[in-house]
C-alpha cells in the first residue's frame, strides 16, 4: 500500500547495487512468481510498469540522489512470460515477493539449504525439511522462544523444488478440480517454498494437520502474535485472497527479515499490500 510495485523491482535489484533499503533490509537472498492465464492478463505486468514510469518522472532526479528506490524504476528489466507473468529477477534475496503473477526464473533453486534443528513430526532427511540458512537460524530462534512458553510447534514443510511443487499441484488438480486448487496450491513456479524461506508448521493438537483451525490452538494464536519478532510473516492473512490470491492460512510462515516483518506486522497488511503487488 505504502509502496509501489516499483519499490519491489527496485528493491530486490538494488540490493546488488549500490542503493540502500536498510529501513528494512538487511540481508540477501529468494525470489519468484507464478504461471497463469486470462485473469493475470493486463495486471501487475505491463500496466504496472507504465505506471512506475509516470511515478519516476514525477518524483525524479533530485531522489536518484538520495538513492530513494523509486528513482531507479527505470532501470529494472524483469520480464514478462508468455502466459503473462513476470519473472523475478533477483529470486535470491529475502524480500523477494513470490505470487501468482511473479514467479521464479526457470531451473531456480536457492545457493544454499540446511535444515533447521527443530522438531519435525518425521525423522528423515526429506529436502520439505530444508531453508535457507538465515531462515532456518530464524526458524530455531522462533521455535525456541515458542518452547519456553509451553507451545508444541513443529515444522511440516519447507523447502518444495519445481518438481514436487509440480507433483503436489497436479494432484490436487486431480483432487479437486483447477478452480479449487489455484486457492490454496500454487502452480510450479510461482511457490515460497521454493524459495527456501517459507516453513508450514502445526501442533500435535491438529494431528499435525495444515487447517485454519490452527489459528483457533495456543501454538495458531501465539504465532500470529509474535512470528514477527523472528522475522517471520504469516503470509496468507484471512480475507486477504483477493491480494494474496490464497485462502487463510495461519501456518504458512515466510521469512522476510525482523524488520520488514514487524513493519508489515504493524500496519496488518500484506506482503503484496506493502510492496505493491497484488496477485491477480
Ligand atoms: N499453499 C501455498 C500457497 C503454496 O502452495 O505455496
Ligand atoms: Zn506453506
Amino acid at each position: 500500500m505504502r509502496i509501489k510495485p516499483a519499490i519491489l523491482i527496485l528493491s530486490l535489484s538494488l540490493t546488488l547495487t549500490a542503493c540502500s533499503l536498510d529501513e528494512w533490509t538487511n540481508q540477501s537472498e529468494p525470489s519468484e512468481e507464478p504461471p497463469a492465464e486470462e485473469e493475470q492478463d493486463g495486471e501487475g505486468n505491463g500496466t504496472s510498469e507504465e505506471e512506475e514510469d509516470e511515478n519516476n518522472e514525477e518524483e525524479s532526479e533530485e531522489q536518484h540522489e538520495d538513492a530513494n528506490p523509486e528513482a531507479y524504476a527505470d532501470e529494472l528489466e524483469e520480464k514478462v512470460d508468455e502466459d503473462g507473468l513476470t519473472v523475478i529477477e533477483e529470486p535470491d534475496i529475502k524480500e523477494v515477493v513470490v505470487n501468482k503473477s511473479r514467479k521464479l526464473p526457470e531451473g531456480y533453486e536457492p545457493e544454499d539449504l540446511v535444515t533447521p534443528d527443530v522438531r519435525f513430526p518425521f525423522e528423515e532427511d526429506l529436502p520439505k525439511k530444508y531453508m535457507q540458512p538465515q531462515a532456518a537460524e530464524a526458524l530455531e530462534n522462533l521455535f525456541a522462544a515458542a518452547d519456553e512458553e509451553g507451545m508444541e510447534l513443529y515444522a511440516t514443510s519447507g523447502y518444495r523444488s519445481y518438481d514436487t511443487q509440480k507433483q503436489i499441484y497436479d494432484n490436487n488438480v486431480a483432487e479437486r478440480g483447477q478452480e479449487e486448487a489455484d486457492k490454496f496450491s500454487a502452480r510450479p513456479g510461482t511457490s515460497e517454498h521454493q524459495t527456501g524461506l517459507a516453513m508450514d508448521v502445526t501442533t500435535p493438537e491438529m494431528e499435525y494437520k495444515l487447517e485454519q483451525s490452527f489459528i483457533d490452538t495456543e501454538e495458531g494464536e501465539w504465532l500470529a502474535e509474535h512470528a514477527h519478532e523472528y522475522g517471520f510473516v504469516i503470509r496468507y492473512l484471512e480475507g486477504t485472497s483477493d491480494i494474496t490470491g490464497y485462502e487463510y492460512e495461519p501456518w504458512h510462515l515466510r521469512y522476510v527479515g525482523e524488520d520488514l516483518s514487524t513493519d508489515i506486522h504493524e500496519t496488518g497488511g500484506t506482503l503484496e499490500e506493502f510492496f505493491g503487488f497484488h496477485a491477480e
